[in-house]
C-alpha cells in the first residue's frame, strides 16, 4: 500500500512522514516543490530507506500528478502543500492564490479521475485528506466560546482566504462528486523543523543570536498551540477512522497570549543556555502590529476525541522544552536554513540519487 503527501518536505509533512514511516511500512510518495519552506534535510535520516519515494514537483502540475497516481496508484492523498507564512501573504498573495487554492483544485480534479476509475475496494477505501487550519473560522473575541466544525468561516488574511477556498473546493467536491474527503482544521503548530519565520523558533533562534525578539503590537493576541507530533497523530487518526465528508477541529486547549509564550522561551533559554549578558527577555522589542492581525484563536477539539478517541500527548510544558532543547541541539539545521545552504545540499543530492 502507498499513501501520496504532499508537501512533506515542510515543517508539518516532514514531521508526519517521519512519523508516518516509523510506525507503519507502507510506502510514502512526498510531492515537494521545495519553495524556500520545504527542506530535504528534514528527511535526512530516510536516505537509502526505500519506503520514502520523494518528488520534486508542483501541486499545480496536473500532468505530474496524474503520472504520480497512475505510477504509484495511492490508497490516500494527504494534502499539506501550502505557502503556510500569513506575514508573506500579506507582502505577496500571489502565491497563496496559485498554490493554496489552484494547486488544491488541481489535486482534486486530479484525484476524482483517479478515484473514478477504480472499483472494489480501492474505490470504497480511497481517501482525499485535506490538511486545513483555523485561521479559516476568523478571530474569536475573549469570552466567545472556541471553533467548532460548524464555526462560520470569516478569513481575514490573504493566507486565511485562500486556505478557506481551498476547503470550500474540498467540500464541493465530495458533495458534486462523491469524492471521500475528509478535512483537519488545526491551531498552531510547534516542534522540530519549524521554520525560523514563525514565532517560536524565530525567538528561539533571535534569543540564541543576541538579537531583539520582535513581539507585535501588545503581544496579547493568542494563539491555541500544538506540538507538531499531536497534529501528525491526529491526522493518522482521521486518516483512519474519520468519517467521510466530515470535517474534525484538531488543536492543543493550550490557549496562550503571545507575550507569554515568548516569556517562556526566554526562561527555559536562561535554563538551558544562560547568556552572561543578562536574561533573554531584555531583547523583547514591541514592534509595528501585522495589519488585520486575528486577535485570538481557539479551538474546540471535542468531535475528533469524542467521534475518534483523539487527543493530544503533549502539555505546552513538555513540548516547548523539547522544542527548545530540538533548536540548541540542531544548530547546523538552523543555520543552514537560515543561510540557504541546504539548498546546496539538496542539488547534491538530486544528483547523487539521480532524481527529477
Ligand atoms: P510549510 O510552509 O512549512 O511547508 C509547506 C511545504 O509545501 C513546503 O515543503 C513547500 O516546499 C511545499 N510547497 C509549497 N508550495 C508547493 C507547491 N506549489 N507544490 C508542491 N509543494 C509545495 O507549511 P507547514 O507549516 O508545514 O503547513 C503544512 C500544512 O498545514 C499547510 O497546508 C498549512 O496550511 C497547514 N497548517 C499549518 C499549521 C501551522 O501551525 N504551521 C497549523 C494548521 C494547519
Ligand atoms: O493557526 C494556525 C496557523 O498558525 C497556521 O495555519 C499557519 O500556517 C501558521 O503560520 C500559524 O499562523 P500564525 O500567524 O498564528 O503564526 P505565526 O508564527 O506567524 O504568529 C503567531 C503569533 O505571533 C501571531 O499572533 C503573530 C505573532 N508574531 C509572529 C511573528 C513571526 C509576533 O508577535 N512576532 C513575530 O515575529
Amino acid at each position: 500500500m502507498t499513501i501520496l503527501v504532499t508537501g512533506g518536505a515542510g515543517f508539518i509533512g516532514s514531521n508526519f512522514v517521519l512519523d508516518w514511516l516509523a510506525q507503519s511500512d507502507e510506502t510514502v510518495v512526498n510531492l515537494d516543490a521545495l519553495t524556500y519552506a520545504g527542506n530535504l534535510r528534514n528527511l535526512e535520516s530516510l536516505a537509502g530507506d526505500a519506503r520514502h519515494v520523494f518528488v520534486h514537483g508542483d501541486i499545480t502540475d496536473r500532468a505530474l500528478v496524474d503520472r504520480l497516481l497512475a505510477a504509484h496508484r495511492p490508497r490516500a492523498v494527504v494534502h499539506f502543500a501550502a505557502e503556510s507564512h500569513v506575514d508573506r501573504s500579506i507582502l505577496g498573495p500571489g502565491a497563496f492564490i496559485r498554490t493554496n487554492v489552484e494547486g488544491t483544485f488541481t489535486l482534486l480534479e486530479a484525484a476524482r479521475a483517479h478515484w473514478g476509475a477504480l472499483d472494489g475496494d480501492a474505490k470504497a477505501g480511497f481517501r482525499f485528506l485535506h490538511v486545513s487550519t483555523d485561521e479559516v473560522y476568523g478571530s474569536l473575541a475573549p469570552d466567545a466560546p472556541a471553533f467548532t466544525e460548524t464555526h462560520a468561516y470569516e478569513p481575514n488574511s490573504p493566507y486565511s482566504a485562500s486556505k478557506a477556498a481551498s476547503d470550500h473546493l474540498v467540500r464541493a467536491w465530495h458533495h458534486t462528486y462523491g469524492l471521500p474527503v475528509l478535512t483537519t482544521n488545526c491551531s498552531n503548530n510547534y516542534g522540530p523543523y519549524h521554520f525560523p519565520e514563525k514565532l517560536i523558533p524565530l525567538m528561539i533562534v533571535n534569543a540564541l543570536a543576541g538579537k531583539p525578539l520582535p513581539v507585535y503590537g501588545d503581544g496579547l493576541q493568542i494563539r491555541d498551540w500544538l506540538y507538531v507530533g499531536d497534529h501528525c497523530s491526529a491526522i493518522r487518526t482521521v486518516l483512519a477512522k474519520g468519517r467521510v465528508g466530515e470535517t474534525y477541529n484538531v488543536g492543543g486547549w493550550n490557549e496562550k497570549p503571545n507575550i507569554e509564550i515568548v516569556h517562556t522561551i526566554c526562561a527555559l533559554l536562561d535554563e538551558m543556555r544562560p547568556d552572561p549578558a543578562g536574561p533573554y527577555a531584555r531583547l523583547i522589542t514591541h514592534v509595528k502590529d501585522r495589519p488585520g492581525h486575528d486577535r485570538r484563536y481557539a479551538i474546540d477539539a471535542r468531535k475528533i476525541e469524542r467521534e475518534l478517541g483523539w487527543r493530544p500527548a503533549e502539555t505546552f510544558e513538555t513540548g516547548i522544552r523539547r522544542t527548545v532543547r530540538w533548536v540548541l541541539d540542531h544548530e547546523v539545521w538552523v543555520r543552514e536554513v537560515q543561510s540557504g545552504a541546504y539548498r546546496d545540499w539538496v542539488a547534491a543530492n538530486y544528483a547523487a540519487q539521480g532524481r527529477a
